[in-house]
């Protein structure tokens, strides 16, 4: 049987606003709650945070990247099982040239419903708005938009016109407060930072996660040390509050992909199919 994953893609215009710090500890806690599940991440990111933090051993130059992927690699030369049982694709540095293969909104989509990667696929993307970025909010059966700031919230309207543009149901995309300050207090209703950036969210029409996730000083070190390393919150913050919400946050991403019937990648396959088969037909009929 054919595989088709489901895919969530972590967006948003403005940088540090969390989107990797969310995107790889997603990973990892969906691979500690469901063991089975197999889960693949990938960056259009060059930071190689991605390679850094789930790399067992050195690879060689030539490994298939995240470029070989967009050319149409399948999951078994490109998908390298890391550390914690996450699969990950290596990061690349030579995206540039393959933007003009990506005129398309849908090219990644069909990408992925033919890469025959199972389970989910978790897509980190750069601090723009570029094709591939669009590609990853239309391959998305959820778009995780971390906003931490009024600036940051401000942004989403271009996500969100983006959906509108194309006439593409917006029901996928979904804010995250993040990187919330607790120390941060206002008078009146709106009483702390998650409680106003919710409230506007709101007013803006826009979805809001019910969970959020608070700045820690503990979280931020993982990053930067004087190991050179990069540490998941699961193993090296779980006193934090920011475990308890990483928690919170991957069962409800658990609930969704048991109730989804349907993946993106599947929908758009089948669709693909049937029209390429509606066009053979009538060159059947006429020979
Ligand atoms: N919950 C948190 N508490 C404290 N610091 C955090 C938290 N989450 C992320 N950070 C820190 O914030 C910074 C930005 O995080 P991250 O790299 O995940 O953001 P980003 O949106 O991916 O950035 P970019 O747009 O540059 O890719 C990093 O230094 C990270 O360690
Ligand atoms: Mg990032």
């Amino acid at each position: 049987m054919h595989a088709y994953p489901y895919t969530i893609t972590i967006s948003s215009e403005k940088g540090g606003v969390g989107k990797t710090t969310l995107a790889t500890n997603l990973a990892i806690y969906l691979k500690a709650m469901r063991e089975d599940l197999p889960v693949t991440l990938f960056s259009f990111d060059n930071h190689f945070t991605i390679d850094k933090m789930f790399e067992l051993q050195k690879r060689a130059e030539n490994t298939p990247d995240v470029h070989a992927l967009l050319m149409g690699a399948k999951a078994e030369e490109i998908v390298q099982i890391g550390q914690y049982g996450v699969g990950y694709i290596r990061s690349s540095t030579e995206l540039s040239d393959i933007h003009e293969r990506f005129k398309g909104p849908m090219t990644l989509t069909r990408i992925l419903a033919e890469s025959g990667i199972s389970g989910i696929v978790i897509i980190d993307t750069r601090p723009d708005l570029n094709i591939l970025t669009q590609n990853a909010l239309y391959a998305a059966d959820r778009v995780l938009i971390p906003v931490k700031d009024l600036p940051s919230l401000d942004n989403c309207k271009h996500i969100f016109a983006l959906f509108d543009q194309r006439g593409i149901d917006k029901k996928s995309l979904e804010l995250i407060p993040c990187l919330i300050d607790s120390r941060i207090k206002f008078d009146g209703i709106f009483k702390d930072q998650k409680t106003l950036l919710r409230a506007i969210a709101g007013n803006r029409g826009y979805r809001c996660m019910d969970t959020y996730i608070s700045k820690s000083p503990k979280v931020e070190s993982l990053n930067t040390n004087p190991d050179g390393k990069i540490y998941p919150i699961l193993t090296h913050a779980r006193n934090t509050e920011v475990h308890s919400q990483f928690m919170e946050i991957t069962r409800d991403v658990l609930r969704s992909v048991d109730a989804a019937e349907e993946t993106r990648a599947c929908l758009y396959h089948t669709w693909l199919l049937e029209k390429e088969a509606g066009k053979r037909e009538p060159l059947i009929r006429s020979t």
